[in-house]
């Protein structure tokens, strides 16, 4: 096969005049870098699968290569030619229930944003504009709906070439031909990969259109072999992609891989590396309309047989992902989640989900499929068994702690050496982000600082003295400090950082703490205490009240730590230099002083001189005053 194509293009290539810029590209999946312009419904999945449309009713999708393609030569002489291009690319239409819809098409075009209607139009062309000279679009359809008698479809699975005009001008039934010459019809919507060719030599102005099951190696003889001048159809510059619809029927149009060139034989796929899309093939298509369209019988079994072994494995598969695989202890701690749940509600922990990530994993949002309730999932990941099992004793205790300057934490999960935290959702993020991106978010006033100031306290208050038993946070920080909808703040993740460092990962631990919040008697006992958390908070303090990292690394060497700018004020007699400049005049003086102040005196390194976080509340609240001669033991 390879000689019969190549060698006709290579003389072709050798006799044609060269002026045009040759185009070569090819996607084994669509990873990053595409360079495709999408609209509608087409987007790419993580996994690299291109998505044209999902299963929705009426909906179209558009992906084009977004850089335009140069298809015509001698565009000004009387004598324009079409250049020769070959296109090789995987497509899956995959459909729930009986019958979808409607196809789609691999397309040249104009422009790149077509406006095509939906259900036959095949988001190609429109009912006002389809049949018009004007309209410059060249495509072959895959088509799996019988169309009104207007579009003179031969039936509800085949393959068409279409110019200007939806009305093919000329179709086949999807199907191949064998080495031998016989000819096996196939399903488009079986759910199965089906690879297509289409090659067009523009001196010998024939167009050939091969399709296959994606298992069948590419067969010699094409499906549709026509004489066609596409001259007058291209124009000098067209954009080059698929374009897919749904309608009342409807289906989800994946492209897997795509491989395109001009003057010379497309480079294949390779099938091993091509993406799978992401939803189970149901093998109730296969009987669509009366009439069986297979041919070959025994390949009608092998098709039955594939898609119901694929069915069968990939809902085996799906079960197995989802099962819950419990070791006897864990029936014994409360607050465990289902893992299928965490799963559907972060639709399967995808990437669009993604919160970000945290000082111990990745965090999702998620919607509890029971509930309804908005949470954040937490994903950590552990290397020890034991450690896992310590783990989820202690969260399963903390999750008991309710506070109105804590976030709830609502449950947890075990999924092999993975811990999956879950907390109620806090929809207006983390303190550090209108702290330093306020161009974003907003900028704080000092009202507000200062209220999340003190609802930190008072959380810290109740998790040192107020709850059942001590708890230290040991990883206070603004990245740490959420807000609710009323702008409260809420610490997150307390009393995880000492459990995860006992978990044995190490290389976390030194992230968790981050470095400028950390006691100085932390790096010589490691023991953490309550006032070590109270250190930390001074440095929060100072951070909210300066509007600037405890570190700054770009900043002069006076301002480099926080901390010592800060005290470096305060000497000099200037304290309120160090306001947030942000805030202007707008803070209450006494207020903010306060606060440097008290920032200051809790951050202390001697620990046995810091307040406890009790008395750092009857100084937020005036009702002790912190002396302005508190004497400060460096
Ligand atoms: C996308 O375009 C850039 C710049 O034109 C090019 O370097 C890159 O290779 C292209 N990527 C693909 C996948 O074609
Ligand atoms: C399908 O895509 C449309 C448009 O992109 C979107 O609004 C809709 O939510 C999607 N439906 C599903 C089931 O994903
Ligand atoms: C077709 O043209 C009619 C009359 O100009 C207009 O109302 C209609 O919206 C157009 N339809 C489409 C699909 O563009
Ligand atoms: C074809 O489209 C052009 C440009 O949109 C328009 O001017 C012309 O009237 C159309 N012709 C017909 C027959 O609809
Ligand atoms: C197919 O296209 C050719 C060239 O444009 C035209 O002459 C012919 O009538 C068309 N046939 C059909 C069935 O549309
Ligand atoms: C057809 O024959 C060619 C070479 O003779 C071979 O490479 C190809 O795999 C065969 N195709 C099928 C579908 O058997
Ligand atoms: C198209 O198919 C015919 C018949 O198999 C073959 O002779 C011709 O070389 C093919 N042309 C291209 C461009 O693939
Ligand atoms: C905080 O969240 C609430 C509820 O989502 C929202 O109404 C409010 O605008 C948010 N405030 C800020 C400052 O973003």
């Amino acid at each position: 096969m390879a000689a019969s194509i190549v060698l006709p293009l290579l003389l072709l290539l050798l006799a044609s005049p060269s002026l045009s810029d040759n185009i070569d590209f090819t996607y084994n999946g669509f990873k990053s870098d595409t360079n495709l312009s999408l609209d509608g419904c087409a987007h790419i999945i993580s996994n690299g699968v291109l998505q044209l449309t999902n299963n929705t009713y009426k909906v179209t999708g558009h992906a084009f290569f977004s850089s335009p393609i140069q298809l015509l030569l001698n565009t000004h002489s009387v004598t324009p030619a079409a250049i020769s291009f070959s296109t090789t690319f995987v497509f899956d239409i995959i459909t729930i229930g009986n019958g979808g819809g409607h196809g789609l098409a691999f397309a040249m075009a104009p422009t790149k944003t077509l406006d095509g209607s939906c259900c036959n139009y095949l988001g190609l062309l429109n009912k006002n504009n389809s049949g018009n000279s004007s309209n410059h679009v060249f495509a072959v359809e895959f088509d799996t709906v019988q169309g009104a008698d207007a579009f003179k479809d031969v039936d509800d699975n085949h393959v068409g070439v279409d110019l200007n005009s939806l009305i093919s001008n000329v179709s086949k039934t999807a199907s191949y031909y064998t080495n031998n010459s016989q000819m096996v019809n196939f399903e488009l919507e079986s759910g199965q990969p089906i690879q297509a060719w289409i090659d067009y030599d523009g001196v010998a102005k024939i167009l050939n259109v091969t399709i296959s099951p994606l298992s069948v190696d590419k067969p010699s003889r094409p499906l549709i072999s026509h004489t066609i001048d596409l001259s007058p159809i291209l124009k000098e510059y067209m954009y080059v992609g698929f374009s897919s619809s749904t309608g009342k029927l409807s289906s989800s149009h994946y492209i897997l891989g795509w491989s395109f060139r001009t003057d010379g034989v497309a480079r294949s796929l390779d099938r091993s590396r091509l993406p799978l899309p992401p939803e189970p093939a149901k093998a109730s298509s296969i009987s669509k309309a009366a009439g069986i369209r297979i041919g070959v019988i025994s390949s009608l079994v092998t098709l039955v047989l594939v898609a119901l072994a694929f069915s069968v494995s990939w809902n085996l598969w799906q079960r197995a992902k989802l099962a819950e695989t419990l070791e006897d202890w864990e029936i014994d701690y409360p607050h465990r989640l289902p893992y299928r749940d965490l799963y559907k509600a972060t639709k399967g922990f995808k990437e669009t989900e993604l919160l970000g990530s945290g000082s111990f994993g990745l965090v999702y949002k998620g919607i509890l499929p029971r509930t309804g309730e908005e949470v954040a999932i937490k994903k950590i990941s552990s290397n020890s068994r034991q450690a896992v099992r310590e783990f989820v004793a202690e969260v399963a205790c903390l999750a008991r702690i309710r506070h109105r300057n804590l976030v709830p934490l609502q449950g947890w999960c075990k999924r092999n050496e993975d811990l999956l935290l879950v907390s109620e959702f806090m929809p207006n993020g983390s303190l550090d982000t209108f702290l330093f991106e306020s161009e974003r978010c907003g900028l704080l006033s000092w009202d507000q600082r200062f209220k999340i100031l003190k609802g930190v306290a008072l959380g810290l208050v109740y998790l040192h003295e107020e709850w059942e038993q001590v708890v230290v946070h040991r990883d206070i920080k603004s990245s740490n400090v959420l807000l609710d909808a009323e702008m409260n703040g809420r610490l997150g993740d307390f009393g995880l950082a000492g459990l995860y460092e006992r978990a044995g990962n190490t290389r976390m631990t030194l992230v968790v703490g981050t470095l400028a919040y950390m006691a100085p008697e932390m790096s010589r006992t490691g023991k953490p205490v309550p006032s070590s958390d109270v250190f930390a908070y001074g440095i929060l303090l100072l951070e909210v009240a300066c509007g600037r990292r405890p570190i700054e690394p770009s900043a002069p060497t006076r301002m480099l730590l926080l901390m010592d700018w800060v005290r470096d004020c305060k000497m000099k007699g200037g304290l309120l230099e160090a306001v947030d400049p942000k805030l202007g005049r707008s803070y209450v003086r006494e207020e903010v002083e306060l606060v440097l102040k008290l920032g200051l005196v809790c951050s202390q390194s001697i620990p046995e001189v810091r307040p406890t976080m009790r008395q750092v509340i009857q100084y937020l609240n005036g009702d002790v005053n912190l002396a302005d001669d508190v004497a400060l033991v460096f």
